[in-house]
């Protein structure tokens, strides 16, 4: 195969965006050949390719190799297990499902590993993310003590939420800030720190906005080597932070306005509290900042690595086995908080499922709707 026929499902606000990509030819070796919404207006732009108004169809055309799948979050998992049954490379946006048992479907169903499936996470290709994973690998940090990270910056409006029925609704959307803005966090979250064995969260049900589901949430968490972490998120603040805070033996980071900075203790945190004759200083230190140059190749960049990874068997940036864990700590967020207990993880996909289909049969769903959203989002570039 010299180059891949891609089929982009969801045509909405994120996937007019890959289709345009791929028509501009910014993913090389990759012809996009057919599209599909089951609204026929979103296709309407592009009449050079092929339109379908159900997967199934697309799935089974024929004029496909791969699919990217970017409709609202629960059909990443059945038109993902589709494709798997037909044969397809498979690409879904984040979240790679709603909730872990849904994960753990959809990765069931890839049982041919000559099948390349990714999930866009694109954060992880910002050159500053990839120079703090350096700088943890390294083990320049020493051990991690307390992280704290404050997102509260993802400010979404009324009309945000109006823009689709499926937003913000247990049955249409299955969360909220957890499911939609936060897999990007939370994908972070996992990929520079691990997984915590404990979770005792915090959510807050349309506390800043009329929607049934979270648009704040404060977790804290406990890792098996006794490191703690808070991490809080808001739809609904302005303008909000985005400060990452790590405290670790030689020192602390903090990540902010898009910069790196290491004060960096001259001995380790714990070799001053046992040795040190001043009894409130902390050890001198040095200021560091930590340059990350260029901005990385965002969602086009983890697309071409999708086609590279077909043609050439060269890695993913995401593999979507490694997209379960960001669903587990949102899922587990939301568990703590309905059941008003702390959540050891791995928790349980069951549980979860089944407290999810309680929400939906409760659901009041009286979100109002209007217009799409007409551009994608400012931090998406173009
Ligand atoms: N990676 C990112 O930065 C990013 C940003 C925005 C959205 N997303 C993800 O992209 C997905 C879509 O979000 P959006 O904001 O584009 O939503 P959207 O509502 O703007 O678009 C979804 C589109 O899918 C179509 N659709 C719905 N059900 C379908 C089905 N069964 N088959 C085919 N088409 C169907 C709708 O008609 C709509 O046009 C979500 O999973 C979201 O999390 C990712």
């Amino acid at each position: 195969m010299k180059e891949v026929r891609l089929g982009i499902i969801g045509v909405g606000n994120m996937g007019q965006y890959h289709v345009q990509s791929a028509l501009q030819g910014k993913i090389s070796r990759c012809k996009l050949t057919a599209i599909c919404d089951t609204d026929p207006a979103q296709m309407a732009p592009y009449p050079q390719v092929k339109h379908f108004t159900e997967s199934e169809k697309l799935i089974r055309s024929g004029e496909v190799d791969a699919i990217l799948i970017a409709t609202p979050h629960y059909f990443h998992t059945t038109i993902g297990i589709d494709a798997f049954k037909n044969g397809l490379h498979v690409l879904t946006e984040k979240p790679l499902s709603v909730h872990k048992k849904d994960c753990e479907r959809l990765i069931a169903a890839h049982t041919d590993k000559s099948k390349v499936f990714g999930v866009m996470f694109m954060t992880r290709t910002d050159p500053m993310w990839r120079k703090l994973k350096q700088l943890i690998s390294s083990g320049a940090l020493g051990e991690i003590n307390r992280i704290h990270w404050e997102v509260t910056d993802w400010f979404r409006s009324d009309t945000y939420y109006a823009s689709g029925g499926w937003r913000a609704t247990w049955k249409g959307e299955g969360g909220g800030i957890l499911s939609n803005q936060c897999p990007h966090n939370l994908d972070m979250w996992q990929w520079l720190f691990g997984m915590p064995s404990r979770i005792t969260a915090f959510c807050n049900f349309g506390k800043r906005h009329a929607i049934e589901v979270e648009d704040e949430v404060t977790a804290y968490m406990e890792y098996a080597s006794g490191c703690t972490a808070v991490f809080t998120a808001t739809t609904g603040e302005a303008p909000g932070t985005n400060r990452l805070e790590i405290a670790a033996e030689m020192g602390r980071v903090v990540v902010q306005d898009g910069k790196i900075h290491f004060t960096r203790n001259e001995i380790s945190t714990t070799e001053a509290l046992r040795t040190s004759t001043d009894a409130y200083n902390p050890p001198p230190n040095w200021e560091i900042d930590i340059p990350t140059p260029g901005s990385g190749g965002a969602h086009n960049e983890v697309t071409q690595k999708f086609i590279d990874a077909i043609l050439d068997g060269t890695p993913l940036i995401a593999r979507a086995e490694e997209g379960i864990k960001a669903v587990e700590l949102a899922n587990a967020m939301v568990l703590s908080t309905l059941t008003n207990r702390t959540i050891n993880l791995p928790m349980d996909s069951d549980e979860y499922e089944a407290k999810l289909k309680e929400l939906i049969a409760g659901s009041k769903d009286k979100k109002s709707v209007g217009p799409k959203i007409a551009s994608v989002p400012k931090y998406i570039k173009q």
